[in-house]
């Protein structure tokens, strides 16, 4: 059995991935090998096998035994450790969650279900870096997936409405505990039903605006009752770099260059809401020719196996298209699908993914099971 390494194994990505792995029985396939960055020497998880023991995230010597090395560390951390692993000799696979090696031409963004002909293709060319795509992206794609696939998609505006998780596991207690002092806030008055309503207002936003430091130190703004119009860093040209990577890496995960002309425009704007660890998105897309509905949404409906087309209805739409219907699963639901007033080969779409699933940790252990093969 392949020796593979763990790294950041118990972390939000990291434990879901653990979890994920056990439901599929991955560990029946592997000779699993813990690694941390804060208890070397410390007792390794139930599913370790022969290597009981926790071993240095840092060491290269241990780290470079593995033949597959699966990190959810962090970007810090592939900074710091994998260039080293390469110089050191270490030919295996690098399959990573964080997105510092996503762009680099040796490296190939994984997200099978849409793009198993470039995995294939890099692996035969001898490619070893394998990095999973950003979480919108990802989401995006395994839901309308269908419609790149029979090359009808012209261009596209992706408007989206991003959880707190995106940010890490201290933005959802930052989310939660905002949500907390608002409500404790204008409780006496919710309680007293004859209270005003603009008075419970008014006391809501005092308190938004009177948040510490310290009850905004994640996102910077309160997100309980707001929303965020920025999502990472600020490029400097008027995109954040979420919003770049919207086109950037859905195209390298198509196998799309400017080098061979067949880029497909990509953009919108990112936005941060205070939803839990669902991604949704309002998707305007531009086909390259008058396609009649039904055939839209049986080219959506069939592309692969977790998308769950939700009929343009109010009902539908309602129940299964939110972040609180999605959460835990690895369904991928599109629905709002219709035709915008701008013309037939305009259409509108809607999708939701729990981007801790698709969004991270699902397309990892894809990819071992790929290698595995
Ligand atoms: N950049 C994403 C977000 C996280 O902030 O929501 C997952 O790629």
């Amino acid at each position: 059995m392949k020796l593979v390494g763990l790294v950041g194994w118990r972390g939000m990505v990291g434990s879901v991935l653990m979890k994920r792995m056990q439901d599929e029985g991955d560990f029946d396939h592997i000779e699993p090998v813990f690694f941390t960055t804060s208890n070397p020497g410390g007792a390794a998880p139930a599913m370790a096998k022969n290597e009981t023991k926790l071993k240095s995230a840092t060491d290269i010597a241990e780290l470079s035994k593995c033949e597959i090395i699966i990190s959810c560390q962090g970007g810090d951390y592939t900074t710091e450790v994998f260039p080293q692993l390469r110089a050191a000799g270490w030919n295996g696979y690098w399959i990573d969650a964080a997105s510092t090696l996503r762009m680099n031409d040796d490296a190939v963004i994984v997200l099978d279900p849409v793009n198993l002909n470039v995995i294939k293709d890099a692996m035969t060319r001898g490619v070893k870096n394998f990095i999973g795509g950003n979480c919108t992206v990802s989401c995006m794609l395994m839901g309308l997936g269908g419609l790149f696939k029979h090359d009808l998609v012209d261009w596209m505006t992706s408007m989206t409405y991003q959880a707190a998780s995106g940010g890490g596991a201290q933005h959802m207690r930052e989310l939660l505990t905002q949500f907390g002092t608002i409500n404790a806030a204008v409780k006496p008055l919710l309680d007293d039903p004859a209270s005003a309503i603009l008075e419970i207002d008014r006391t809501v936003l005092a308190t938004q605006h009177g948040m510490s430091l310290e009850e905004t130190k994640q996102f910077g703004v309160p997100l309980g009752g707001n929303l965020i119009p920025w999502i990472d860093k600020d490029l400097g040209n008027g995109q954040s770099k979420e919003e770049w990577k919207g086109g950037a890496e859905t195209n390298k995960i198509l196998g799309r260059t400017s080098a061979s002309g067949n880029v497909i425009p990509v953009d919108g704007l990112c936005v941060r809401i205070g939803a839990m660890r669902c991604h949704s998105q309002a998707l305007t897309i531009k086909l390259k020719k008058d396609v009649p509905l039904d055939e839209i949404n049986d080219i959506i409906a069939n592309d692969n196996q977790w998308v769950k087309f939700v009929p343009n209805t109010r009902e539908a739409s309602m129940r299964d298209l939110t972040p609180a219907a999605v959460t835990g699963s690895l369904n991928i639901p599109v629905g709002r699908v219709r035709k915008m007033a701008m013309g037939p080969d305009y259409i509108s779409a809607f999708t939701v993914g729990d981007q801790l699933l698709w969004g991270a940790a699902e397309p990892l252990r894809r990819m071992l099971r790929i290698v595995l093969d």
